[in-house]
């Protein structure tokens, strides 16, 4: 399996430019399940998760072209199974689950089963399926969904759950009647799929906000679209320039989408200006330590947490750290004290006391955004450090190296 290897102490300084977002690509390829004609959507990011639910779709009879632009007509679906073989190596492949029973009627997708954060349920995505009228079971790890035609109806998330927000608003669009969807997920991930769901010809208010109403139609045709930036790509780089204290202008990202982030990293001591664009981010000459929440958007993004774990592990005082989204979210934490990191977990909280320097150790990557917090943490710590089980990052971020290194990382890729 591949390592990537990195020589820390470089300040990062340059351009980076951000891909399109993965968690906005994925429930919108997902969306031509919905309709008839070819769909084209631009700056779809290069991701194996984004080469999963391709193969996916496929399989299902979808027919998909291109890369950063993809073309996908869904005019004859002869499979309707999402198989294990696949869902389990990305949970997000759920998100068929309500295009397929809105427009075939039928679904059979696997239980995805939990991951390294948590056992991340799909409950509330099957509860508010079966309040549109269709029949559920669950049979040998799969869920077997039908609905001659989904009847629209009043819908309250216990939590604000973003793919299952997602799911069930793409299947309310070919309802009979409304669908309220009541403490709905508002995550711009949401609005972009929203949006192109409206282009499709669904009729949608309130996307970004807690309350969704979705009147159902009869049928949505075939659109073009773009996908938004990866805020959590361009929050991985904002991070980066603070603790190798240097400066990078982060081209494509939305600010808006990361005013969280942007006033916790000035309160460490970073001066973030807006740029034609994008963001200027650069580090303060002193870190200073902040506490962290994790919120559904807009508050903290849980998807951060572990990179602004590793910017606390060298920042000047003691910083708590509480993750409120998932209940196992602090994988990457024995990794980051191989490193040298002062932090004791208690309970859903991390307090973390900085250090003066990090030491590079060979680490394991556990999941997707832990492996980019042992990287951010490679980049500053003092002498080399391995990174194994890569294989996590690369669902999740576009040449990663080839980014880093653009910005004057010491960053190799070691084909083992
Ligand atoms: C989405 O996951 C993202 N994935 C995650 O990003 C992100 O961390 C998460 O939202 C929170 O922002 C995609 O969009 C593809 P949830 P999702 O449903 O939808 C509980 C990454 O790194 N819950 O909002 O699966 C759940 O256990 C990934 O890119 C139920 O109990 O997350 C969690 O505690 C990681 N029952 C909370 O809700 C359900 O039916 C929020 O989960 C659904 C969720």
């Amino acid at each position: 399996m591949d390592k990537i290897v990195i020589q820390g102490g470089k300040p990062l300084k340059g351009d980076v430019q951000i891909s399109g977002a993965k968690n906005a690509a994925l429930p919108i390829l997902a969306a031509a399940l919905l309709t008839e004609g070819v769909n084209t959507f631009h700056n779809i990011p290069d991701l194996v998760d984004i080469k999963t639910i391709k193969k996916l779709l496929a399989g299902m009879g979808a027919q998909i072209e291109g890369e950063q632009t993809v073309k996908i007509g869904t005019e004859n679906i002869t499979n309707h199974t999402a198989p294990y073989e696949l869902v389990k190596t990305m949970r997000a492949s759920i998100l068929v689950l309500g295009p397929l029973v809105a427009r075939a009627g039928r679904a059979r997708v696997s239980l995805p089963g939990g991951c390294a954060i948590g056992a991340r349920p799909v409950n509330l995505h099957i509860k508010a399926l079966q309040a549109l009228g269709a029949e559920v079971e669950l049979n040998s790890g799969y869920i077997e969904a039908r609905a001659k035609k989904l009847k629209g109806t009043d819908i309250y998330f216990d939590i604000p759950t973003v793919t299952g927000t997602e799911n069930v608003m793409m299947a309310a669009t070919l309802a009979e009647g409304t669908t309220v969807l009541n403490n709905a997920a508002c995550e711009p991930e949401v609005v972009n799929l929203a949006e192109v769901l409206q282009g499709m010809g669904a009729k949608i208010s309130g996307a970004g906000t807690d309350v969704i109403t979705i009147e159902g139609v009869s049928s949505l045709h075939a659109t073009e679209a773009s996908i938004i930036p990866d805020r959590i790509e361009a929050g991985t780089f904002m991070i980066a320039a603070g603790m190798t204290q240097g400066e990078i202008n982060v081209k494509g990202c939305n600010p808006q989408h990361l005013e969280s982030l942007i006033n916790k990293l000035r309160e460490t001591g970073m001066k973030i200006t807006p740029i034609k664009n994008g963001l200027k981010v650069s580090g303060g000459k002193k870190i200073n330590s902040v506490d962290i929440k994790t919120l559904p958007y807009p508050g903290f993004p849980t998807d951060l947490q572990a990179q602004m774990m590793a910017y606390m592990t060298i920042a000047g005082g003691l910083s708590v750290i509480t993750e409120t989204v998932f209940e196992n979210r602090f994988m990457h934490v024995s990794e980051l004290l191989r490193m040298g990191a002062d932090i004791v977990i208690q309970g859903n909280n991390a307090i973390v006391r900085g250090v003066p320097k990090l030491r590079g150790a060979p680490v394991m990557a556990t999941d997707l955004r832990a492996s980019a917090s042992l990287i951010l943490a490679a980049l500053v710590a003092e002498g080399t450090s391995e990174i194994s089980r890569i294989y996590h990052i690369d669902r999740g971020y576009e040449s990663i190296e080839k980014k880093f290194s653009a910005l004057g990382a010491d960053i190799q890729r070691v084909k083992a």
